[in-house]
């Protein structure tokens, strides 16, 4: 039977934990991390089979959360994993589904999953056979609900007819919003969380990044196109006409970006990466914030004016 996930507005996205975004991050700062969040109220953790070679972002979430499993509600994705060489592969075949769950349980430390994603639609294998998998994992009680992740209205179509469906992962920010203009009122109209991720386009957002950055080979950020050139340029004058607006609020920039991010109809949880206490507690004042429609509308206003960015990705 499907489940009706009641996820926060605000999660933590444990991608950058696991030295994923850029290396260097040790496990003392995960753990400090996912335990500051847990402690600011930020109880809903979103973790993949994929994050790290060896599952490291799970495995720094189970030492987090030691003794606090009934604070936090666990989000794991399937279906994704490491080649040797550094490559991800998608692989949404049923046996490797089941044998990366049972994985993730184990590092965990956990018996069930709260949501269970499938990564990403594998374009080798019927949807309906990878919601199969997942079906068996929720009919045993080993998943409590299951979500599809990178899909479109036609995947999630196709899945739900296989799999009940309680939740939809998409990324999503103030210039990058490509959901597409069905898939909102679909998961609307089926009672299903809207969980979207990169709201801080993956640091860019929160103002810290420089206009003669160098990113390092450690740092995925070099491979964008949006952290490049000419567009990463123009990226950074509109992060300053947000900051300016910011401003004018008595707001801190990030809060801004997370709460118009909350703030935008159809979106149920915002999941943030970061990778230090400090980061959370910045990110955590967001709950805190309302904007009035005044400046939600200058807000819109700055992103018409920035218009279509390079990097946008195609799900
Ligand atoms: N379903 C999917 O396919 C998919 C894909 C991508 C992500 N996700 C999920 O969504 C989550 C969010 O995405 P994301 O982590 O890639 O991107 P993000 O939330 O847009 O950005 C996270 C990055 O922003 C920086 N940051 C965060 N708070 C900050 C602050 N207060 N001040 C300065 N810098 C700050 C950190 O950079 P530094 O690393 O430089 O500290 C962090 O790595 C992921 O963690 C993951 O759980 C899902």
């Amino acid at each position: 039977m499907k489940k009706q996930l009641d996820l926060p507005g605000l999660a933590l996205g444990c991608w950058p934990l696991a030295g994923m975004t850029r290396a260097g991050v040790t496990r003392e700062a995960a753990v400090e991390t996912v335990a500051a969040a847990i402690d600011h109220g930020i109880t809903h953790l979103d973790t993949a089979y994929c994050y790290g070679e060896n599952g490291e972002s799970e495995r720094a979430i189970a030492q987090a959360i030691k003794g606090r499993q009934n604070e936090v509600t666990i989000a794991s994705k399937c279906g994704i994993h490491w080649q040797v060489g550094k490559k991800q592969t998608v692989n949404g075949h049923p046996d490797r589904i089941i044998q990366e769950v049972q994985e993730s349980l184990d590092r965990l430390q956990l018996d069930r999953l709260d949501l269970l994603y499938l990564h990403t639609p594998d374009p080798n294998i019927p949807i309906q056979e990878s919601a199969g998998a997942l079906r068996r994992l929720l009919d045993e009680g080993t998943v409590r609900a299951v979500g599809l992740s990178n899909g479109n209205v036609e995947e999630c179509r196709l899945f739900a007819e296989t799999c009940p469906l309680s939740a939809c992962q998409r990324h999503f920010n103030m210039l990058q919003q490509e959901i597409g203009p069905e898939l909102l009122p679909y998961c609307q109209s089926k009672q299903m969380a809207m969980v979207t991720y990169w709201p801080l386009m993956k640091g860019l957002l929160t103002g810290k990044m420089k206009r003669d950055q160098v990113f390092s080979q450690t740092d995925s950020r070099h491979k964008y196109p949006m952290f490049r050139g000419e567009e990463f340029q123009k990226n950074l004058d509109f992060v300053e006409t947000i900051q300016s607006l910011a401003t004018q609020q008595n707001m801190t920039l990030v809060s801004m970006v997370l709460a118009w991010t909350m703030a935008q109809k159809g979106i149920t949880t915002v999941l943030f990466g970061a990778t230090s206490a400090k980061q959370v507690a910045a990110n955590a004042q967001a709950l805190g914030c309302h904007l009035d429609d005044s400046i939600i509308l200058s807000i819109n206003e700055a992103i018409q004016q920035r218009g279509p960015i390079l990097g946008g990705r195609k799900v």
